[in-house]
């Protein structure tokens, strides 16, 4: 238990753990003291003075060290002759602040007064108008008129791009060093700072490209004034316009809690459209952040292209029908031919969608496969975090294991809160075949050859001889209090993933951390709701070309395997009847005989499962694109027509039919979703200045769902299921060959991403990266064009050196149209040669 300490502050006693800040014990008393450069979630550096309180303390008799008391024995309480800054004090017992008397109030005027001197107060024309806490606290404390002469204030750059993403307006300025704390102290990318000094003082970019940062994003919600606006916001609305509506990031495993943001508008015919696209406060999950994909990545459930009318296929070709037309014309296919039905289903769908699907496809003894490259769901599913779980707990006592996976590219926020981790004292380790940014925090990083995963945990088997280089990562595993392992796919293939996710599975039962609070599996998989497809019985498979070419009736939603490979594509082109659900018009819907277009998630509700295994939910923001209908409610029609009995109406009943059905999900209710709990620190209320402009959580913060080791419906065999050992024969590549290692990069160029235009500069693109030594054995040289011939087809590629790759392999960022599942040898072509062998004959 923490010092308790008792203090007084405006007449109210508070007790709050030794330490506390006054600031943060008044906030507890809802006492709100204004701030500008504090922030709950960074050091404090009492730059602003924005919080000067008057401070009393008890009084000591200097001789005896006791306590003076008044005549009628409360203790004499010592005002200094100066206020204090709230947000550098810690409190102290017996304490007395007075944060609203005329010496104070006299302060805050001074210091508002001085920091309007060089402000251009452009409030009508300023987006952070309605939501500023500049504004707010000028209107609450401010002296009403300047004593300064206008015409002296400083004028500097307004506009002035960071990068593509966020615009700086100078003049707006008032120094907080939030932005650059926030980069530096949180996220660690320290790429803007402040240049020059005095009032010629600016915020700078010192990256390039500019403002190089996944959390860019966060720095306008934290900057006080309307200096820092993004590209995508910025002019767009005025905050008072806007309608907030819950829901959850749809970008990566993580599942982010958000908030849309939106507008009814005369140029989309009075429909509401989405504005912006802000953090809702959890801090189980992302705090009160988010990273720039999830704020960025909404305009493709805006775009044009996206599908409008149901498709059918007549004489060869794909044409307009309507609803019953094509729900019909599946109907009498499947009752025709319904043998060998093979349901595809995509890691992006609701868990509602999923479980559709699911009974219908049992209902017809069909197949569930899932689009994931990564396995290892039933593992995560039996040995995941224990409920009450929250990362944001760990530190000292606790070590991360981090494997197969780049964080930062693949799950940021989950990068972020495993820093954190460290920061605050947890052991992490991080096991990877190249280096990646997380082991800069790591106590141990260890390195093995792409293949060779299992040879590398094997250190960590009870009893097993530790190589010196291995033994800090093993001692900080076996002294853990509380052990969390990620496992990823970087560079792994499906059964790769399934051994790795089986073999960290029993390291966390062998020590005895499996179904513990703060302990467990936790999958950093591709897709938003990849474990909730596990949950509903969709496996990958480690040959989908097999698997969809075995089928009678394909039936595919939120899954694109003719745009993956020309041997996916044939294999869709075999199945004697396919059925499509989507958003767009993929490969595989041109191939499809019926396409059901799709509600994107801002238009509709459901719930998501992240990986770390919290059912959450996300609500309707704007009203469904005319013809398009939810996924679930598709399957369901479908379902009645073929005589089986499932849940279409609303997504809620669909969920309980999962609570009744899905052991793991009993007891599951929208309801039980939408408890919210009280946070801290306390932020989104009407006190912008405190935490920013992150929404309050009010609409529920999900249900972290216990892994099966915890409610008892899974048992560890007595001995550990052994899984392979590293691969068997790495063959060895060939002359004009190269090894190339898939890796995900967080900007990719997959259909979600694309239609956000502003993030086109900083998408990942056709490169491929090698270590000096390799280009030259290869005889390529940086920047050059090479061809990559996959599969009896050429890609373009462009020759990037990276010498921190390991020697002898590429890597490729997965989705850019280059069909790379797996790690494989690829041949290279330069292109100058190929066109010489054209050219001879
Ligand atoms: Fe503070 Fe905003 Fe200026 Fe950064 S840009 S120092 S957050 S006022
Ligand atoms: Fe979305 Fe993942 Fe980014 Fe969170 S970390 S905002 S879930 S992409
Ligand atoms: Fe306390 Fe700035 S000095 S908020």
């Amino acid at each position: 238990m923490a010092n308790l300490v008792t203090l007084t502050i405006d007449d109210k006693t508070v007790t709050v753990p030794a330490g506390t800040l006054i600031v943060n014990a008044a906030k507890e008393i809802g006492n709100d003291i204004p701030v500008f450069c504090y922030h709950p979630k960074m050091e404090p550096v009492g730059m602003c003075r924005m919080c000067l309180v008057d401070i009393g303390r008890p009084g000591m008799d200097r001789a005896t060290r006791q306590p003076l008391l008044n005549p009628d024995g409360t203790p004499v309480i010592q005002f200094g002759p100066k206020l204090e800054t709230a947000c550098t004090t810690p409190v102290s017992e017996g304490m007395v602040v007075r944060t609203n008397s005329d010496k104070v109030q006299e302060a805050r005027k001074d210091v508002i007064e001085f920091l309007l001197t060089s402000h251009p107060l452009d409030c009508p024309i300023c987006d952070k108008g309605g939501e500023c806490p500049l504004q707010n606290l000028t209107m609450a404390y401010g002296p009403g008129k300047s004593r300064f002469l206008y015409d002296q204030k400083i004028h500097l750059a307004k506009h002035y791009p960071l990068g593509e993403l966020i615009f700086l307006d100078r003049e707006r300025c008032i120094q907080c060093g939030r932005c650059v704390r926030f980069q530096k102290e949180v996220v660690d990318d320290p790429v803007i700072a402040f240049s020059q000094r005095g009032r010629s003082l600016e915020i700078i970019t010192t990256s390039e490209p500019g403002f190089d940062s996944y959390f860019s994003g966060n720095t306008t919600d934290i900057c006080p004034v309307g200096a820092l606006t993004s590209t995508d916001f910025r002019f767009a609305a005025r905050p008072w316009e806007l309608k907030s509506v819950a829901s959850i990031c749809t970008q990566c495993p993580v599942g982010c809690n958000l908030t849309i943001d939106v507008r009814r508008e005369a140029m989309a015919n009075g429909r509401a459209v989405v504005k912006r696209i802000m953090p809702r406060q959890n801090e189980e999950v992302n705090e009160i952040w988010i990273c720039d994909k999830g704020r960025f990545t909404y305009h493709f459930a805006e775009s044009g292209d996206r599908l409008k009318t149901p498709l059918i296929r007549r004489n060869g070709e794909l044409v307009k029908a309507t609803w019953d037309e094509a729900l019909d014309l599946v109907a009498q296919s499947l009752r025709s031919n319904s043998a060998n039905l093979v349901t595809l289903a995509g890691g992006s769908l609701a868990n509602e969608d999923l479980f559709n699907l699911r009974q219908f496809t049992l209902g017809l003894k069909g197949r569930l496969i899932q689009d994931s490259p990564m396995a290892g769901g039933e593992w995560t599913a039996r040995v995941g975090l224990g409920a009450g779980s929250n990362l944001g707990a760990l530190g000292k006592g606790s070590t991360i294991v981090v494997v197969a996976s780049d964080l930062q590219e693949e799950a940021p926020i989950w990068f972020l809160r495993v820093k954190q981790a460290a920061d605050r004292g947890a052991k992490l380790v991080v096991i990877n075949a190249r280096e990646t940014k997380l082991d800069r925090y790591a106590s141990a990083a260890l390195r093995y050859a792409y293949g060779e995963e299992q040879t590398a945990l094997a250190a960590f088997k009870p009893g097993a001889v530790v190589a010196e280089d291995a033994r800090a990562a093993v001692d900080a595993v076996s002294a853990a209090e509380n052990l969390v392992i990620f496992f990823g796919s970087d560079g792994l293939g499906i059964a790769e993933t399934r051994s790795l996710a089986a073999t960290c599975s029993n390291l966390l039962i062998i020590a005895g951390h499996a179904g513990k609070v703060n302990s467990g599996l936790v999958g950093v998989w591709q897709k938003a709701n990849n474990q909730g497809a596990f949950d509903m019985g969709f496996e990958p498979t480690d040959d989908l070309a097999a698997a969809i070419s075995a089928a009678g009736v394909l039936y595919v939603a939120g899954a694109d395997p003719a745009g993956q490979s020309s041997a996916l594509a044939q294999a869709v082109d075999s199945a004697k009847f396919v059925i499509v659900q989507e958003l767009f018009l993929t490969e595989t819907a041109r191939r499809a005989d019926v396409v059901f277009p799709v509600q994107s998630f801002i238009e509709r509700e459901g719930t998501f499962t992240s990986g770390e295994r919290r059912v959450q939910r996300f609500y309707p923001a704007v009203a469904a694109m005319p013809g398009a209908r939810p996924d679930f409610a598709i399957t369901a029609q479908l379902a009645q027509r073929m005589n089986l009995p499932i849940q279409g109406r609303v997504a809620s009943l669909a969920l309980l039919q999962i609570a009744e059905t899905i052991p793991d999900y009993a007891g599951l209710t929208y309801p039980a979703l939408s408890v919210s709990r009280p946070q801290h620190p306390i932020i989104g209320r009407s006190d912008l200045y405190y935490g920013g402009t992150s929404y309050e959580n009010l609409q529920g913060m999900g249900v972290q769902l216990q892994p099966q080791i915890q409610t008892g419906h899974w048992q560890p065999a007595a001995q550990p299921e052994s899984t392979p050992a590293a691969a068997l024969q790495t063959p060895t590549a060939q002359s004009g060959e190269v090894w190339v290692v898939p890796v995900t990069r967080l900007y990719d160029q997959g259909a979600t991403v694309t239609p956000s235009t502003l993030l086109q500069a900083r998408m990942a693109k056709a490169e491929l990266r090698m270590p000096t030594d390799l280009a030259n054995s290869l005889g390529v040289a940086a920047h050059e064009q090479v061809n990559l011939e996959l599969d009896g087809s050429l890609f373009p590629v462009k020759i990037v050196m990276d010498d921190c790759l390991p020697a002898g392999v590429a890597t490729l960022p997965r989705d850019v149209g280059i069909p790379l599942n797996g790690r494989r040898i690829v041949k290279i072509q330069r292109i100058a040669e190929a066109a010489a062998s054209l050219r001879g004959g």
